[in-house]
This record gives C-alpha cells, structure tokens and sequence, in this order.
C-alpha cells in the first residue's frame, strides 16, 4: 500500500535543532511542521528566486553552524536604529501586509514554517512595495533564540496559533512557560507581547499563563491601548483563520504583555 504523501515523509520529533533549553521551563514540543508542504506557482517561484535573497532567510537548522547566526537589523533593513516587531506563525500574511503599511517606522520580521505562506507575504509584499517588511523560515522558537539577540525586540505577535485541541497535543501549543520567558528576553524593556486567539480551550490555556513571566507585565486588552502601548495593536484585517473561527461564533481573545 502507498503511504500518503505526508506519513511518507521522515518521522522528525521535537523541533529541528532539539535546543535544550533545561531552564525546567516548559517549551513546545513539534511534532508535525515538517511533515507539511506545499508548492509554488510559477509565478510564485519566480517572485522567491527574485526577492527571496534580499528579503528572505531561513533558519540554519546544522546543529554544528546553528549557534551563530543573530541578524544584523540595521543592515537589513538598511536603516539604523528603527524599532523592530517579529510576528510568529504569520500564516499566508494577511495581517502582516495589512499592518506593516501603517507602521512604516518599525520594521517587521515575519517567521513562519510553511513556506506557501511565505510565498504569499512574499507577493504581497512585492506588488504591494512594502519595504519594511522581512521574511524568515524556521520554527518561531528557535528563531527567536538563535537569530535575535536578547533586549532587541520592540513588538511581538503571535495571532491565531495553531490551537492543538487534543489534550495530547497541547505540549505542542506555542503559549508556554518557556516561549513566553524567551520572548521576554528578547523583548526590550517596555516593548510589548501580542496574542491573539479564537479558541475557547487556547484561550483558557493562555489565561493560565498570563503571569508565569516574571518579567512580562500583563496588560490584558486595555480600551486605552492605542495610546498607552508603543505599538500598532488593530489587526486591520480578518485573516482565513479567524474568519473560519467567526464563523463558528468563536470569540476573539486578545492578549498584551509589557516587558519590565
Ligand atoms: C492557525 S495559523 C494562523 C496564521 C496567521 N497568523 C493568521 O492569523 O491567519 C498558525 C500558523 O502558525 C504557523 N506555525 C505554527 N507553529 C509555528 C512555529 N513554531 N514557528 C513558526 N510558525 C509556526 C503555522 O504554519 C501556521 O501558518
């Protein structure tokens, strides 16, 4: 029997570079991004092949070359000393092309695993002549820990994670112990956590956690937001995902967290 083409591929446990982290900090556990793929169009290869290498990086996952690999934010993006935001899991970049327009001063990184998604962002970035807008492939966490130094972030967004509704998977929910005190130390002092949510079960997870930070202040979703955080908090746009969770009467839940 032919095995479908997603259970053919290699078994690949934890994530990719297996970081140990050993702080007793919880730390999702992946099982499943590198089992997904996707293809290009040709058109969307095309626009990769052209842009990919300026606007582009991907993570090294060689545990032997991993370790030093911190983005030069300046030189990227060609300009000294803006605020940077680094969404997680920006899907096809839906909100990130909606926003980055109206944040033009910040620059935003936007990390993702599926690289279709990417493409997408990619396109839209490119027709759309959005400048402040850099893309990098790999696992958000690792990214976070190898490509960003710590106390460098102004902003980060994690909107809609895959929720992982079974019980036996919430090791592999993004909202953890761990992640919340690795963004901390790469966010700034001051600079600011963004989660968004539609799933009730996700939601009740995230509530459990909101303090566990030491080092994150929790905000909840303050009325007075736009003018008391630094950093465009109105998602513009609904995204498929929370469009599909809407239609199901989900209810949004959004989350802010200052770095102190
Ligand atoms: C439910 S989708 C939401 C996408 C987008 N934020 C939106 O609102 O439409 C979750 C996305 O997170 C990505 N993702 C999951 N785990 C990730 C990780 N560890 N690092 C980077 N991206 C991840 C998935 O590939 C998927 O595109």
């Amino acid at each position: 029997m032919d095995l479908p083409p997603d259970t053919a591929l290699p078994a690949h446990r934890g994530r990719p570079l297996q970081t140990e982290f050993n702080d007793g900090r919880d730390y999702p556990r992946l099982g499943s991004f590198s089992f997904r793929r996707g293809t290009l169009t040709d058109n969307q290869e095309h626009t990769w092949e052209e842009n990919w290498p300026h606007l582009g990086r991907v993570l090294d996952e060689n545990p032997v070359t991993a370790s030093d690999q911190v983005i030069d934010l300046d030189s990227w993006f060609g300009r000294t000393g803006h605020p940077t935001i680094v969404e997680i899991g920006s899907g096809t970049g839906t909100s990130t092309a909606a926003m980055a327009p109206l944040e033009t001063d910040h620059n935003i990184i936007a990390v993702e695993i599926y690289r279709p998604g990417l493409a997408k962002l990619l396109g839209a970035v490119v027709r759309g002549g959005i400048t402040n807008v850099r893309m990098v492939k790999g696992d958000g966490v690792e990214v976070l820990q190898r490509m960003f130094a710590p106390d460098t972030l102004d902003g980060v967004r994690i909107f809609f994670p895959d929720p992982w509704p079974k019980a036996r998977h919430h090791k592999r929910r993004i909202i953890q112990s761990g992640t919340l005190h690795l963004i901390a130390s790469r966010l700034k002092p001051g600079g600011i956590l963004h989660v968004a949510t539609d799933h009730a079960d996700y939601a009740e997870w995230i509530d459990e956690l909101v303090t566990v930070e030491d080092d994150l202040e929790y905000l909840g979703w303050p009325e007075d937001r736009d003018t008391t955080v630094p950093v465009l908090t109105d998602r513009q746009i609904i995204t498929k995902f929370e469009g599909k969770g809407l239609d199901k009467d989900h209810v949004i839940r959004e989350y802010l967290w200052r770095r102190r």
